[in-house]
């Protein structure tokens, strides 16, 4: 087992993220819960994961499912309680594995304490956790528009002022100019440390040094020195992971965020490879393009070698089914998630599974009117307006809604997937009886255990964690295929990126390498559609 209290364990580690809200209802309400989380820890602990990425479960109106926190000191009722949490927190310890809670630092619900205390008058002493600007009806002091769609900036006629709001109206971003508020965020931090939390997911923290007036929201002047004092007063205890989502974040700001000397975090969420095939919006598609999709990785992998760290992912509760996206969910839904898996977790970085990815879990296609997520239903207000005809909103829909993450994980072939007894708070992907925990644990190919077999491997070879990136092939279309070095140890990854076959041959000091790890039986010579091979050179072999 990792030794949780030093700096670092987490480059061995593979996370896993739970949306609590999708995941597993214990009380027939029809909503995830702690308790049904707790119920499925001997599964997780059979994968192998170290640690659980909780989406939010504070206190929330859930205008956006739990990212708009009312109170950050205790549990949205519907997930239980602080028991639960506990109870919880304690679980998972026991099958070593830690609890890293999901932080939104950037806003609050518009129902949290502080925000219906500051709308009280100017003087209140919580006004000033917020973002005002004072102002006449009608004319915002700037046309910055939230990420949600519309104004940034709503209008309150009580005091004649605006706030600034990143994402929806309900979620007032906080001022971090206010060390008062800086404050309270550590202690409130330290509440959960304090009760056995080990790590921390933080949400858009490259926007808390925000400055609306120079319309700068990410990367603002003060973002490292706000973010070390955090470090430094929160974040104590060596052992603490942290991870920040930061979609600004490139190469060289990563590597400020995840320096080795720990002033900063662990590491974060990078979004590049993310956005390489959407447009100027995420609603709009450019074409995708491997050898872009290889230069970018290589990028990260090889300018943070040595001196930060990085976060591999491809699915979270904010994109679509990496399955649906990247490989073919239709004939080789399980030959292209085997081989998605392999491609991320082959690379030097902390990788995270997100809730369902482990069986290859796919998108939805729901009607129009069939979507809950705020940020779909904006977009498809506005697309309305501007004159979009609803099949091409639904077109983007279908490729890109958040809502595509956020069914409810398909556990078995009975009613609603198993995921509850009662009716479910959104619908339930057609294909669960086929796509299901249980089948994957009853078959001994399936996706979840070529993902129990990586999580393991990367665990005894160190070269997963230590090696060199080098790629080759960089311009080949349908062919990704990367070498990791490290002391004795060599592996190497090859990527079929096609539904076709196509001709391979291992190259120079591969040649007669064992496959450790591959998505078809006998994996010699030419690869066939959506192949995938692990292979091991020098002492590693055995
Ligand atoms: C992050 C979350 C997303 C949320 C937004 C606002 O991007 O991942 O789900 O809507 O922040 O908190």
């Amino acid at each position: 087992m990792l030794d949780k209290t030093k700096y670092g364990w987490w480059k061995s580690a593979v996370f896993y993220q739970i949306y609590p809200k999708s995941f597993q209802d214990s009380d027939g309400d029809g909503i995830g819960d702690i308790p049904g989380i707790i119920g499925r820890l001997d599964y997780l602990a059979e994968l192998g994961v170290d640690g659980i990425w909780l989406s939010p479960v504070c206190a929330s109106p859930q205008a956006d499912n739990g990212y708009d926190i009312s109170d950050y000191r205790s549990i949205w009722p519907p997930f239980g309680t602080m028991e639960d949490m506990e109870g919880l927190i304690s679980e998972a310890k026991k099958r070593g594995i830690s609890i890293i809670m999901d932080m939104v630092l950037n806003h609050t619900s518009d129902e949290h304490r502080w925000f219906t205390e500051a709308l009280k008058s100017k003087d209140n002493p919580y006004h000033d956790y917020y973002v005002w600007r004072d102002g006449e009806p009608g004319t915002p002091p700037n046309d910055m528009r939230g990420c949600f769609g519309g104004s940034a900036w709503e209008y309150v006629p009580s005091l004649g002022q605006y706030y600034f709001h990143q994402f929806a109206v309900k979620q007032p971003d906080l001022n971090w100019d206010n060390p008062r508020l800086r404050r309270e965020l550590y202690d409130m931090i330290r509440f959960w440390v304090q009760k056995g939390v080990e790590g921390f997911r933080l949400d858009v923290i490259d926007s808390v040094a925000k400055e609306p007036d120079r319309k700068i929201t990410a990367r603002g002047p003060r973002l490292h020195e706000y973010i070390r004092e955090l470090s430094a007063n929160a974040f104590i205890e060596p052992g603490i992971v942290t991870v920040g989502e930061a979609w600004s974040a490139d190469t060289g700001e990563a590597i400020r965020w995840s320096s080795p000397d720990g002033s900063e975090l662990s590491m974060v969420f990078q979004f590049e490879h993310i956005c390489l095939d959407r447009g100027e919006e995420k609603w709009d598609s450019r074409p995708f393009s491997l050898p872009k999709l290889k230069r970018c990785f290589e990028r990260w992998q090889r300018e943070l070698h040595g001196k930060g760290w990085n976060s591999l992912f491809l699915d979270n509760h904010d994109l679509p089914r990496a399955v649906s996206h990247w490989g073919d969910d239709g004939k080789y839904r399980v030959e292209s998630a085997k081989l998605l898996a392999l491609m991320l977790h082959g690379m030097e970085g902390t990788p995270y599974i997100f809730q369902g990815e482990e069986i290859g879990m796919t998108n939805i296609r729901l009607g129009l009117e069939e979507y809950e997520d705020t940020e779909t239903l904006n977009m498809i207000a506005e697309r309305r307006e501007m004159g979009y005809s609803d099949a091409e909103i639904l077109e983007s829909v279908h490729r890109q809604s958040r809502d595509n993450a956020r069914t409810p994980m398909q556990w078995d072939d009975s009613e609603n997937a198993g995921f509850t007894t009662g009716t479910p708070w959104f619908a339930v992907n057609d294909n669960f009886r086929e796509i299901n925990v249980k089948s994957a644990l009853s078959d001994k190919n399936s996706v979840f255990y070529f993902y129990k077999r990586l999580i393991a491997l990367r665990k005894e070879h160190p070269v997963f964690r230590e090696g060199d990136f080098t790629l080759l092939e960089p311009e080949d279309e349908t062919l990704f295929a990367y070498i990791r070095a490290a002391r004795t140890e060599r592996l190497l990854i090859v990527c079929n990126f096609a539904s076709e076959a196509r001709r391979w041959r291992a190259p120079a000091g591969f040649e007669s390498a064992p496959v450790l790890l591959a998505n078809y039986p006998e994996p010699e010579g030419d690869l066939r559609p959506w192949e995938a091979r692990l292979y091991l050179a020098g002492e590693g072999e055995k």
